[in-house]
């Protein structure tokens, strides 16, 4: 074991970082409004199919290259064969800045819409109005960059305490809490009178509306989700101890962020289906459509704030993950400290995040083909990068080092892997397979 890189002192601390680092504002803003604009339950079916194989193989191919390494994705793909490889984990470290910088700037407006929905702005709830709001503040230079710096200083705090201290010692408070919000807020949503529609919604299939967008969105928004392609679980996974079974973890961690992201839908879509919003909104959904929700629900004034602090929570424990990645690659590779691995890594974030933050208003105009400087990074992070990785990732465990990763799954044969040949193949052929179709159409 290399002393000094830190490792998680439970399974169950292990279990809600990575939780944490899956369920985000993927599960939450994004998952919802997919599902909406896809056919609602039949887009449901394909997402499950798609993370509970291809995503649940690809996760404990992380949490096994990771922990077999004990290094972050440049040091383990250097360290387990080298080479070209090493470029993976390269490819990996840099998508990880790059997905923070824009990630931490949406991560800033939830921090802000707590704020705001604890003042006035729920004193109406004409969607316009709200429009305009979300339109305004998000223009605004001084209050994007603010919020995205102030979002990314609370993502530091945590990173410098370290792996125990810092990252297992958050999770296990705020991932308990988070679960708590979301079970309160599902509770008044789906109580509401005519709420019922959303649940039909979200629950009935139309089979007709499944065609290759849909199966595309579904393992896109799979992939980002559970946090795969780039190797923020490898980097996770390389501070376990031997003890935890792998499938165990990575089955629980899929469940979890399975399970949030259909509470979320169980939660936005009967409130926007009972005051009669369209939940194909897009990405306004949750920061216009949801602040006129609250704005007519009995309580509202209470379950507004409650919900943008859970969406911060969320947003947080993710965008931990993403820095970690960055500073473990400072620590083990370029031998800084924790504490200036975190500042360095926070600072180049914060001015790469400074355009992005600054595209809705000062810079909305700049664009390269169409795409404004935030959508240019979410496209080649999400699109390019963590596919490339993902097919990387799962090539590198099913062909490259496949022995080594089984040992490492099983412990040597400590542990069972019952699931053993179905893996093998997945990562083999359907997952490179899958990815690089995901890839070329998402082009
Ligand atoms: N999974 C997170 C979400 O759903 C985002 C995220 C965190 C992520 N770490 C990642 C996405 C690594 C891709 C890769 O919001």
């Amino acid at each position: 074991m290399n002393a000094g890189r830190g490792e998680f002192a439970t399974r169950l601390g292990f279990i809600l970082a990575a939780a944490g680092s899956a369920i985000g504002l993927g599960n939450i803003w994004k998952f919802p409004y997919v599902a909406g604009q896809n056919g609602g339950g039949a887009f449901v079916i394909v997402y499950l199919i798609m993370v509970f194989s291809i995503g649940l193989s690809v996760m404990l191919a992380e949490f096994a290259i990771g922990r077999a390494a004990q290094r972050n994705p440049v040091g383990a793909f250097a360290k387990l064969k080298g080479g070209a490889w090493t470029g993976v984990g390269y490819l990996g470290v840099a998508a990880g800045f790059i997905i923070l910088s824009f990630y931490a700037v949406v991560g800033g407006w939830t921090l802000a819409y707590t704020v705001h929905t604890m003042g006035t702005l729920l004193e109406t709830s004409d969607p316009k109005t709200l429009g305009a709001f979300f339109g305004e503040f998000t223009a605004d230079p001084g209050s994007s960059v603010f919020y995205h710096g102030l979002f990314l200083a609370m993502t530091m705090a945590i990173v410098i305490g370290g792996v125990e201290k810092g990252i297992e010692r958050a999770s296990k408070f705020l991932m308990p809490v988070l679960l708590v919000l979301l079970v309160a807020l599902c509770l008044r949503a789906v109580t509401l009178p005519g709420g019922g529609a959303g649940i039909a919604f979200f629950l009935t299939p139309d089979f007709s509306k499944i065609d290759i967008d849909t199966i595309n969105a579904a393992l896109g928004q799979a992939f980002f989700s559970l946090s795969l392609g780039m190797g923020a679980l490898l980097t996770y996974g390389s501070y376990l101890s031997r003890q935890v079974h792998l499938t165990t973890a990575a089955l629980w961690v899929t469940s979890l962020d399975t399970s949030i992201a259909l509470l979320a839908g169980f939660l936005v879509l009967p409130a926007v289906f009972a005051f009669g919003y369209d939940p194909a909104a897009g990405p306004g959904l949750t920061f216009i459509t949801l602040p006129a929700v609250f704005a007519q629900m009995p309580g509202g004034a209470f379950f507004g704030p409650l919900f943008f602090g859970l969406l911060s929570i969320a947003a947080l424990t993710s965008a931990v993950s993403l820095l970690e990645t960055a500073v473990a690659y400072f620590v083990d590779n370029r031998g800084l400290s924790r504490r200036k691995a975190t500042a360095w890594a926070g600072i180049i974030i914060f001015a790469l995040g400074i355009p992005s933050a600054l595209s809705f208003g000062a810079l909305s105009g700049q664009t390269v083909a169409g795409r404004t400087f935030f959508d240019l990074m979410d496209y080649l992070a999400s699109n390019v990068m963590l596919p490339l990785g993902g097919i990387a990732i799962s090539v590198f465990a099913g062909w490259t080092i496949m022995d080594r990763i089984i040992d490492e799954i099983t412990a040597d044969g400590a542990h069972g892997f019952p699931a053993r040949t179905i893996w093998i193949w997945i990562c083999r052929i359907a997952a490179p397979l899958a990815i690089t179709w995901i890839l070329v159409s998402g082009l």
